[in-house]
């Protein structure tokens, strides 16, 4: 990883593959400044998406949100910047789109809690972002490069 900061995990989800959101959002965190350094187009299976979703195996909405998240192709990503993870959630807006904020991923491409568009590292739980990084991908599959504009994005 470069000097500028930590990596996150981010996932497009399969609705917003469907809805054809997937350039949009990686233009917005490219144009924010974040770097992607890791990206895989797949369908997860059940067992992946047991593990990655682990911390909510005992709610109601766990057999739902594994049946979603499986239920078609995903856009895995990995990006990377100072304070990566918790500027990702910030611009995903809370987890229910109907209140996400206007500007937001969440709030301003969709409105229902189990079709929230977009999956990011929780910057409250510490080594999560590591953690689902090591569940997508290999070290070797991550690119570690240098962006042309990084002196004019960090002091
Ligand atoms: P995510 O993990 O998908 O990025 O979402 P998040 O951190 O904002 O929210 P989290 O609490 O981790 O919940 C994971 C996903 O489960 C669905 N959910 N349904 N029916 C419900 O009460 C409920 N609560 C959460 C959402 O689709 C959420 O993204
Ligand atoms: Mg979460």
């Amino acid at each position: 990883m470069s000097e500028a900061g930590e990596r996150t995990f981010v996932m497009v989800k399969p609705d917003a593959v469907q809805r054809g959101q997937v350039g949009e959002i990686i233009s917005r965190l490219e144009t924010r400044g974040l770097k992607l350094v890791g990206a895989t187009f797949t369908r997860i299976d059940r067992e992946l998406a047991r593990e990655h979703y682990a911390e909510h195996e005992d709610k109601p909405f766990f057999d739902g949100l594994v049946g979603f998240i499986t239920s078609g192709p995903v856009m895995a990503m990995v990006w990377e910047g100072q304070d990566a993870t918790r500027q990702v959630r910030q611009m995903m807006g809370a987890t229910d789109p109907a209140d996400a904020a206007p500007g937001t991923i969440r709030g301003d491409l969709g409105l229902d809690l189990g079709r929230n568009v977009i999956h990011g590292s929780d910057h409250e739980d510490p080594g999560a972002n590591e953690r689902e990084i090591a569940l997508f991908f290999e070290e070797s599959e991550l690119v570690e490069w240098e962006q042309i504009d990084e002196t004019w994005l960090y002091e």
